[in-house]
């Protein structure tokens, strides 16, 4: 089989490692991918969102199945454009993606199907939301763009001036673009964070094993806001007792509802938790694998991926095994100094005898080859490394032990990843 993925990160990396373990995969091209990918894939310098190319590309390659990892392009309609075309596609359509391509409309549909989430008001008039800032007068405030915003478009308002200034940057001065023509305000909740990933086909939803993920930049939850500086899994805050709940408030509604509303469902499906003392919430939802979370939940799959894939779109997703290991996984983000401000890159990286541990996994996020082929930096996060183990513990240190095998000028990461998981 010839497959194709569209993405050049950490995840995306993830996800062709795990389909190359299907024996009938002969090629998988990755659009643009990586240094890194380089290594698993035929790299193709065709942008994530250029759609019209990547149709082209398919049907000259005669691709015969694709995965469309980010979220841009599932919401700017890459899987109906591929479709259309006769490529059968894991990953929602362009009506389904909506899903976190709008937080007006997920918030809407949390309301109308009683699915438990933060109470919210929606604004399309930057007075408006500032008035209703002014009476409430309730600190911290939650604001969301509306649509995608590079995962920057949430802003945490301590009080009120940065509450209007974070109005303003994404109504007024449209940071985000177009995705700032209508603002969510909603509740602060509290509580541990929890990704859950789900495979679902419209009928049947299938969780995949819990994480948590870091988004701050330093140590101890601080600093700025990043795309994720390392995951654990299972999330230790995921009981049993808990994904039951999970599963009969939100998952189960969440995927009828699409239904309902006329817009199936059919690929991953993220569901960003928060476990208030009231209960778990939606924090948010993403119609796509989470990165860093790929990185430490497609190492448990025991399951063959291509064939979950497979099985998604033709929606018999009930009839395929999806298992995960008892164990536990840990990825460690590599950062390029500076990030998530500015940074250099360019750098060559040493790896040092990392490819020789056992259970690890060095998954390239923002590498690319140099002109005699070596590994340079070229982006934010730089490599995600995972390892793999009985138990979180062990997962944790080796994956600390293969981080010291890496160096390049100015990298950093966190050192406590994991840390609340004992
Ligand atoms: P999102 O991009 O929606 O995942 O939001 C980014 C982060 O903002 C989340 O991971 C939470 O840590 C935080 N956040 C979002 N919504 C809320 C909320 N209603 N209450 C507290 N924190 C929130
Ligand atoms: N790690 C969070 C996300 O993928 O949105």
């Amino acid at each position: 089989m010839k497959l194709m993925v569209i993405g050049g990160g950490g995840r995306e990396h993830a996800i062709i490692k795990s389909l190359k373990k299907n024996p009938e995969v002969e090629t998988i091209y990755a659009l643009p991918g990586n240094g890194g990918i380089g290594q698993d894939a035929i790299c193709v310098p065709i942008g994530a969102k250029d759609i019209p190319a990547m149709v082209a590309f398919a049907q000259e390659k005669e691709i015969d199945f694709a995965v469309v990892a980010p979220d841009d392009p599932l919401v700017l309609g890459a899987v109906d454009a591929l479709e259309a075309v006769g490529v059968p596609c894991f990953g929602p359509n362009r009506d389904a993606a909506i899903l976190e391509g709008s937080k007006v409309f997920s918030k809407g549909l949390m309301q109308k199907y009683h699915i438990p989430t933060a109470k919210y008001q929606v604004f399309s008039a930057a007075e408006e939301a500032i008035a209703y800032l002014k009476a409430e007068d309730t600190y911290p405030a939650v604001i969301k763009a509306d649509g995608l915003a590079l995962g920057k478009g949430v802003i945490i308002a301590e009080n009120e001036q940065e509450a209007i200034a974070g109005v303003h940057r994404i109504m007024t001065e449209k940071a985000f673009g177009d995705s700032g023509n209508q603002v969510v305000i909603e509740e602060f909740l509290t509580g541990p964070e929890v990704s859950v990933l789900s495979f679902t086909d419209g009928k049947t939803i299938i969780p995949m094993v819990s994480s948590m993920d870091h988004k701050r930049a330093l140590d101890g939850d601080q600093g700025l806001n990043t795309g994720g500086m390392g995951t654990i899994a299972p999330n230790p805050f995921y009981t049993e007792a808990v994904a039951k709940e999970c599963m009969e408030t939100i998952f189960l509604p969440t995927m009828q509802a699409m239904v309902q509303e006329g817009r199936p469902f059919k690929g991953c499906l993220y569901f960003g938790l928060m476990l208030t003392q009231k209960g778990p919430r939606v924090i948010e939802y993403n119609c796509r694998f989470g990165d860093p979370e790929t990185q430490v939940v497609l190492p448990l799959l025991k399951s063959d991926l291509l064939t979950i894939m497979q099985a998604v779109h033709d929606e018999r997703l009930a009839e395929v095994p999806v298992e995960f290991s008892d164990g536990a996984a840990c990825c460690v983000v590599v950062a390029s100094g500076g990030y998530p401000q500015k940074y250099q890159s360019g750098y060559p990286i040493s790896f040092g005898a990392v490819d020789e541990m056992e259970n690890i996994t060095v998954f390239h996020a923002g590498t690319k080859l140099g002109e005699s082929g070596e590994i340079l930096t070229s982006g934010g996060r730089v490599l995600g490394v995972t390892a793999t183990g009985g138990h979180w513990q062990e997962a944790k240190e080796k994956a600390y032990e293969a981080v010291k095998q890496i160096s390049f000028t100015d990298m950093f990461y966190r050192k406590d990843i994991g840390a609340r998981c004992k």
